[in-house]
């Protein structure tokens, strides 16, 4: 077989054979087919897609490319979530212990921040001694000792995407839905978990800026696990504003437990709860205990604990602060109709909450908080957004990030997305 030969077919708008896709992905990962060959061959995909059964294909040897995990020793059924990425989206963390605190086990493999988009590993590792890295034998027992895992994937899991999602990221290759698709399910498959929810974010602040296209992509994520065997259901939901009040990582964490204590702002809890049933259900596990009973009555705060505790985590111990604030004050008064969630996203991302480098530290007291979300009454003056920084000179950029983020409006007309837009 010859890389070019699988280029050309797939730049003239042919259908790569499952020969073509076996030997492509493979050749790719043992270094045979140069870094430029794939960047050539992964632009023809996104300019010309991949049908459904070449997206199964390349899905499968991604997978294969790896190692696959197993949780048959486990008593309880595995279920899992994925969201495409957001800004606020600390939905993981009360999820993961809830669902746990409800029957099914939660193995659960996240990932860093990208771009303005924040990454569940980066927030927990805002807990002092709380570690990512686990061994398969120490996820395996984290499991079986509080029901639920969250910790980062090992370099064998679908090291082909991996090495591919990197060359994209370099290339102007990321937003194929084919790619996006298969590189998220290939990892979520490899990790062996019995059911799946797709938590597929549409907004300014998400991968997918529209609900067609987020559509697309959920509906073809939904076909590679249903030909997977993998019980798999998506919802697409709001990222049009930041999910609940706080965004960056210790100011996340505390937002979330916050809600595992019963309290936390009303779509954080709307959200998680909707997701736990949704997870409960594709493990066959509805009909017993309710998600919002597991919030309100303390077990999910208990599975918490636990699953930090051994994790190396203090789930009592004090959590970052950053050094430095900077508050941005309603400049009118009226009804808050717009807060952008790309705009705060970048800000955070700017006051050093992300990374501009993927070596790069991130600061875990840096990030915003929001005094009001789109649809609150606002008087002028009052404290609209706090910004927090390990240093003050990152408030500049970060305030440019903000200028028409936000509207005040008089007869407050709400211009946003329903919270849960479709399943
Ligand atoms: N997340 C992934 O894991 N892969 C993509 O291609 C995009 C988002």
């Amino acid at each position: 077989m010859d890389a070019i030969d699988v280029i050309r077919a797939k730049r003239d708008g042919g259908e790569l054979s499952p020969e073509q896709i076996d030997w492509a992905v493979d050749a790719y990962t043992r270094g045979v087919i140069a870094e430029e060959q794939m960047s050539a061959l992964a632009m023809a995909i996104l300019l010309n897609g991949m049908n459904r059964a070449e997206v199964a294909r390349w899905t499968e040897a991604m997978i294969r490319s790896g190692e696959r995990m197993d949780w048959s020793a486990l008593d309880r059924s595995t279920t899992d979530k994925h969201s495409t990425g957001g800004v606020g989206d600390k939905i993981t963390l009360p999820l993961a212990p809830v669902v746990a605190a409800c029957g099914a086990a939660v193995p659960q493999l996240s990932g860093r921040g990208l771009g303005h988009t924040g990454g569940t590993l980066d927030k927990l590792e805002s807990i002092p001694g709380w570690r990512a890295s686990l061994s398969p034998e120490e996820m395996l027992g984290v499991l079986r000792d509080a029901g639920a895992v969250i910790c980062a994937a090992g370099s064998g899991l679908a090291p082909a995407d991996r090495k591919l999602y990197a060359l994209r990221d370099v290339t102007g290759t990321v937003e194929s839905i084919p790619l996006i698709a298969s590189s998220i399910m290939s990892k979520k498959i490899a990790e062996g978990t019995g059911a799946l929810v797709l938590d597929v974010k549409v907004g300014s602040g998400a991968f997918m800026k529209t609900v067609e296209n987020a559509r697309e992509l959920a509906e073809t994520m939904v076909g590679i696990g249903t030909d997977h065997g993998l019980r798999t259901v998506a919802l697409l939901t709001a990222m049009d504003r930041p999910l609940g009040r706080a965004v960056g990582n210790a100011v996340e964490v505390a937002e979330s437990v916050e809600v595992l204590a019963g309290g936390g702002p009303d779509d954080v809890v709307e959200l998680t709860v909707r997701l736990a049933r949704e997870m409960l259900a594709a493990a066959g596990l509805d009909g017993g205990k309710d998600p919002a009973d597991a919030l309100r009555d303390g077990s999910a705060m208990d599975v918490w604990r636990r699953m930090i505790s051994a994790q190396g985590g203090d789930p009592d111990a004090e959590l970052p602060v950053a050094a430095e604030t900077h508050e941005i004050t309603a400049p009118a008064t009226g009804v808050l109709t717009r807060l952008d969630a790309y705009g705060v996203g970048v800000a955070a991302w700017r006051l050093g909450a992300g990374r501009a480098r993927k070596e790069d530290p991130v600061s875990f007291g840096a990030g915003i908080i929001c005094h009001a979300k789109p649809g609150d009454k606002v008087t002028a003056g009052q404290p609209l957004l706090t910004l927090h920084a390990d240093d003050a000179s990152r408030f500049e950029r970060a305030l440019e990030s903000l200028e028409g983020a936000y509207d005040i409006d008089e007869a407050g007309t709400l211009d946003q997305l329903p919270l849960i837009i479709d399943r």
